[in-house]
C-alpha cells in the first residue's frame, strides 16, 4: 500500500463511521498568535473543540498539513521530518472513548484496512496525578478489544517490556495532549505504539518499554481525549475545569505509518519521498543510501524542500523574509542550499526538486498545482538571492582561515548574518566542514551582538516554536470581530480590490495583512479607524448563520477561504455584523468565536501602518476603550 492509498483509506474508513472529511487547513494558523505553523491537525478545529459548531458536523475527518521546527537540528536521520501529514478524526460533543479506541483498533488490525499484527502493538494511557485521574476506562476499552483478538492485554506493573504486560500508564509528559503554559482543551490521551522488534539497547542499563527512546517501540496513532480545558485564573497560576462539550482530536503521522507498513525504518525510504529522493540523487550525482554524509545532507534537502514547497504552496502566500513564516521558508530554503553546496551543487536546483513535490502532492493537495508558479518563481529568487550571500560568507570564511584566526569574532558572525543574511548555524556548519574544526564561531559573543540589536526577527526565538493552542481569552475574541470590521472598513475605504492576506492576534494587539499597491493616505487611514469605531458605537449585533456556498456568495460575505469550505458538503458558516434595519455591515465566513455585541469592543485605535513585502500592507491596531 503507498502512502497516498493510505490516506484515501484512512478518510475511506471513517467516511465509513458517519464522519465528513473536511480539507486540510492553511498551514499558517488563522488567528493564532501562539504558533507560526500548523502543529497539529487539531489546530485549526480549536474553536469548535470549546464549543463553536462547525458547519460539517460533529464527526470529521482530515488529513492536515502540519510543520514543526522545534526539531529541526534532528532532520538528518532517519525519522525526523519537518513537515508532516497529520491524519486526524474528530468527534466534536459527539462520540468518545468506547468508539474511538475499537474503531483505530479496527482500521489499523482489520484486513479490509490495514492489517496490522495486533501483536506487535502496545498501548499506553494516563497514569492519574492531581488534576485528573487514571484512565481505567481506556484500559477496560482495550483489554476487551484484545480479548476479541485472543490476546492478552494486560496493565503493566512496572515500565518493562519484561514484565508481560500490553498496556502501559505514563504521568501527563507522555499521556497527556494540551496546552503547555497555555490555556485551552486538553486531556488525557492514549497512544499506540508498534513493536519493530528491533533489540533494545541493553547498554542503557535500563528496562525496555513503549516509551523507552531505543527506537524498538514506534508511536503510531494518539487518541486525544480532550475533557478539560486548561484556564488561567490569579494566584493559582491555571484550573483544569471539566468541558461541557467531550472531544476526541486524534493524531497519525502519515508518514511513519507509511513507513511501519512498508516495512521500513527510515522514512525517507517511503513510497511519500521516493520520487523526491530520486531527484535528488539525480542533482547531486551521489546515491541515496551509500555513504552516511552524504544520505544525511540528501535528507536534509528532501524535508526542508518539501516543507518549503508546502509553504510558498499554500493559499496564505507566505514568501521568504525575514519575518515571521517567512523567515522559516527562507531558513528552509536555505539549508537545503547548503547541504547542496557542501555536495558540490553550485546551480540552482530547488525548484526541480519542488516539481516532484507539486507532482507526487497535487492530487491531494490542489493548491500545490494551483500555486506552482509562485513556488517556482520564489524558490528561483530565494536561491539567486542566497548564491551571493554564501559567497560572500565563504570569502570572509576563507579569509579568517588564511590567516590563522582559530575564531569568528561574534561581531563578524553578527554581520554576516545582519548584512548578509547568513545565519549562524550555516556559518557553523560551513565552518566546521571546510576547516574541520579549525575554525569555531564565538557563539556568545554572536548572542550578545544580537540582543543589542532589538530589530531582529524574534521568530527564531523558540518560544515561537513551541507547539499551542489558540488562546480564546475575551481579548482575543474581541481581536476577531474587530478584525471583521477592519477588513470591510479597508473595503469601503480604499476600494473593493482589497484583499485579506493573513491576520494575527494577541490579547495585547491585532495585525492584519491586506494587498494594496500603495501607500495608504494618513486621511484613508484616518477613516478607516472612524469607520470601524463607527461600528461599535452602534453597538450592533454579530451573530452566524450556516449557509450554502452559493447563498453565501450571494450574500456577498467575504472569505478567504471559501474554496475550502465549498467542499464541506456545501455548508458554511458566516458571521453577520449589524441588523435588517440598520443593514449589515459586514459579513464574513469564518469560524469564530466572535463578540455578541460591537459595543463589547470599547474601541479601536490603529498604530501603524506599514509594507510588509510588495503590494501587501500590515495594519496593527488595538481595541479597548480609549485612554483620556
Ligand atoms: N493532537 C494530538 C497529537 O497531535 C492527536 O498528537
Amino acid at each position: 500500500m503507498t502512502g497516498h492509498q493510505l490516506r484515501k483509506k484512512f478518510l475511506d474508513f471513517f467516511v465509513s463511521k458517519g464522519h465528513a472529511v473536511i480539507p486540510s487547513s492553511s498551514i499558517v494558523p488563522e488567528h493564532d498568535p501562539t504558533v507560526l505553523f500548523t502543529t497539529a491537525g487539531m489546530h485549526p478545529l480549536v474553536p469548535y473543540l470549546l464549543g463553536e459548531s462547525h458547519p460539517a458536523g460533529g464527526r470529521l475527518a482530515d488529513s492536515q498539513k502540519c510543520l514543526r521546527t522545534d526539531d529541526i537540528e534532528e532532520v538528518g536521520d532517519e525519522s525526523h521530518l519537518t513537515f508532516f501529514e497529520m491524519l486526524g478524526n474528530w468527534s466534536l460533543g459527539d462520540y468518545f472513548k468506547k468508539e474511538s479506541i475499537p474503531w483505530s483498533f479496527e482500521f489499523l488490525t482489520d484486513k479490509k484496512w490495514l492489517g496490522v499484527d495486533p501483536k506487535k502493538m502496545y498501548v499506553t494511557v494516563f497514569a492519574g496525578d492531581a488534576d485528573a485521574p487514571f484512565d481505567e476506562e481506556s484500559v477496560e476499552i482495550w483489554k476487551a478489544e484484545f480479548k476479541k483478538k485472543k490476546i492478552g492485554a494486560e496493565l503493566s506493573k512496572k515500565h518493562d517490556i519484561g514484565s508481560g504486560g500490553r498496556i502501559f500508564a505514563y504521568g501527563k509528559e507522555q499521556n497527556w495532549w494540551g496546552p503547555a503554559g497555555q490555556t485551552g482543551p486538553c486531556g488525557p490521551d492514549t497512544e499506540i505504539f508498534y513493536d519493530t522488534g528491533k533489540e533494545h539497547d541493553s547498554k542503557r542499563g535500563t528496562a525496555c518499554h513503549p516509551n523507552c527512546s531505543c527506537g524498538r517501540f514506534v508511536e503510531i496513532w494518539n487518541n486525544v481525549f480532550m475533557q478539560y480545558n486548561r484556564k488561567a485564573v490569579e494566584e493559582k497560576g491555571y484550573r483544569f475545569e471539566p468541558l461541557e462539550q467531550k472531544n476526541v482530536d486524534t493524531g497519525m503521522g502519515l508518514e511513519r505509518i507509511t513507513a511501519v507498513l512498508q516495512k521500513v525504518s527510515d522514512v525517507f525510504r517511503t513510497d511519500l519521498f521516493e520520487p523526491i529522493i530520486r531527484k535528488v540523487e539525480a542533482i547531486t550525482g551521489r546515491k541515496y543510501g551509500e555513504n552516511g554524509d552524504d544520505t544525511r545532507k540528501m535528507r536534509i534537502i528532501a524535508d526542508h524542500l518539501r516543507a518549503a514547497t508546502f509553504i510558498l504552496g499554500d493559499d496564505w502566500g507566505v514568501t521568504p523574509s525575514n519575518k515571521d513564516q517567512g523567515y522559516i521558508c527562507r531558513r528552509l530554503i536555505r539549508r537545503a542550499v547548503v547541504q547542496a553546496w557542501l555536495l558540490d551543487v553550485f546551480r540552482p536546483f530547488a525548484s526541480d526538486v519542488a516539481n516532484e513535490v507539486i507532482i507526487a502532492y497535487s492530487s491531494a493537495y490542489p493548491e500545490l498545482q494551483k500555486n506552482k508558479k509562485r513556488i517556482l518563481e520564489e524558490l528561483v529568487i530565494e536561491e539567486e538571492k542566497f548564491q551571493k550571500t554564501l559567497e560572500r560568507g565563504i570569502k570572509m570564511i576563507g579569509e579568517i582561515a588564511s590567516r590563522g584566526e582559530k575564531t569568528l569574532s561574534g561581531q563578524r558572525a553578527f554581520e554576516l548574518y545582519a548584512t548578509y543574511g547568513f545565519p549562524l548555524e550555516i556559518a557553523r556548519e560551513i565552518l566546521s566542514v571546510k576547516t574541520g574544526g579549525a575554525v569555531s564561531v564565538d557563539e556568545e559573543a554572536y548572542r550578545r551582538e544580537l540582543e543589542k540589536h532589538q530589530d531582529i526577527s524574534r521568530a527564531g526565538s523558540v518560544g515561537k516554536f513551541a507547539g499551542g493552542l489558540a488562546d480564546h481569552t475575551i481579548e482575543v475574541v474581541r481581536g476577531h470581530t474587530a478584525t471583521h470590521l477592519l477588513h470591510q472598513a479597508l473595503k469601503t475605504v480604499l476600494g473593493s480590490e482589497v484583499e485579506q492576506r493573513g491576520s494575527n492576534i494577541t490579547a495585547e494587539r491585532l495585525r492584519f495583512d491586506f494587498s494594496w499597491p500603495a501607500k495608504p493616505s494618513t486621511e484613508q487611514i484616518k477613516a478607516v479607524e472612524n469607520l470601524v469605531n463607527e461600528q461599535i458605537g452602534m453597538n450592533l449585533p454579530v451573530r452566524f448563520e450556516i449557509l450554502d456556498v452559493e447563498q453565501a456568495r450571494q450574500t456577498g460575505a467575504l472569505g478567504y477561504f471559501e474554496d475550502k469550505y465549498a467542499s464541506l458538503g456545501g455548508k458554511i458558516k458566516v458571521y453577520l455584523v449589524g441588523d435588517d434595519q440598520r443593514g449589515y455591515f459586514s459579513k464574513e465566513i469564518c469560524g469564530g468565536p466572535h463578540v455578541s455585541r460591537t459595543g463589547e469592543l470599547g474601541g479601536f485605535k490603529i498604530l501603524k501602518e506599514e509594507a510588509v513585502s510588495a503590494g501587501v500592507r500590515r495594519i496593527k491596531a488595538t481595541i479597548g476603550a480609549p485612554k483620556e
